[in-house]
């Protein structure tokens, strides 16, 4: 493998679930902003959001809140259609995180199909970087996914890490660790910035963090739910050393 020079491993809170929780009672409170500048305070590198089409946690203005309220880089997590494109421009978020939200555009181990769907992505992907707007496709790591995306001109690929997480401690989520780095790497190598995200948690964040191609971590859920016991802060400090040990043994 050749020498990289091991970069700050970032990580970006993904707050979505503060607003399901708000959602479930309608209303104002948690509040998704309040959340992400707790984060902010506690050292997250940037704030995640995801608003669906659906609609089913982020809404319209929490995106236009956070913008205005924070000082950290917004990565703005959408599906590729029209509607969303119109909301990225119109946003201008540091990051576009392209995301399948239909089982049509799932490969089949959850990430985005990038491979077969260039014609449809290409003019998206061209608009959102002339904007500024820096392009990730959340994809698995798969060397005919990660090439489609290096193909179409993608800045970052966060890879999809649900498999891993979703794996049993041991020889199958060892499989599935050693899958992830072989992408990071062969991702690095086409030039990809690489970032990594879904499902991860106090148990299983250390072998991706230790992934020296890797250079930021997208963590919502868990996040979450960890912090109804110990509070938002304790959770991101947590996971912030967990994250700083593993990348000591890089
Ligand atoms: N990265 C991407 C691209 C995602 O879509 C999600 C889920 O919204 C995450 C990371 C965070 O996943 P989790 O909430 O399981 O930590």
């Amino acid at each position: 493998m050749e020498h990289i020079k091991l970069k700050h491993l970032r990580l970006g809170v993904n707050i979505d679930h503060v607003a399901t929780l708000r959602n479930a009672r309608g209303g104002a409170h948690p509040s998704p902003v309040a959340a992400a500048l707790l984060a902010q305070k506690a050292g997250a590198d940037g704030i995640t959001a995801h608003l669906r089409e659906d609609r089913r946690h982020i809404k319209d203005e929490d995106i236009n809140d956070l913008k205005q309220a924070i000082d950290i880089p917004l990565n703005f997590e959408m599906a590729a259609t029209q509607e969303m494109l119109e909301n990225a421009l119109r946003v201008r978020p540091i990051a576009a995180c392209i995301v399948p939200e239909r089982r049509e555009e799932l490969t089949t181990e959850g990430g985005l199909a990038v491979a077969g769907q260039e014609t449809r992505l290409a003019p998206m992907i061209d608009q959102l970087k002339k904007a500024g707007i820096r392009v990730s496709l959340f994809v698995d790591a798969d060397e005919q996914e990660l090439q489609a995306a290096a193909k179409l001109g993608a800045d970052i690929v966060e890879l999809h890490t649900g498999r891993y997480c979703d794996s049993p401690a041991g020889e199958r989520r060892q499989h599935e660790a050693r899958r992830i780095a072989h992408g990071a790497h062969f991702a690095h190598a086409l030039g990809l910035e690489v970032h990594a995200g879904h499902g991860l948690s106090f148990e299983t964040v250390s072998d991706i963090a230790a992934m020296p191609e890797i250079v930021e971590l997208n963590i919502g859920h868990f996040l979450i739910g960890a912090s109804v016991f110990t509070g938002l802060e304790d959770a991101i400090n947590q996971m912030r050393n967990l994250m700083d040990e593993a990348r000591k043994r890089v």
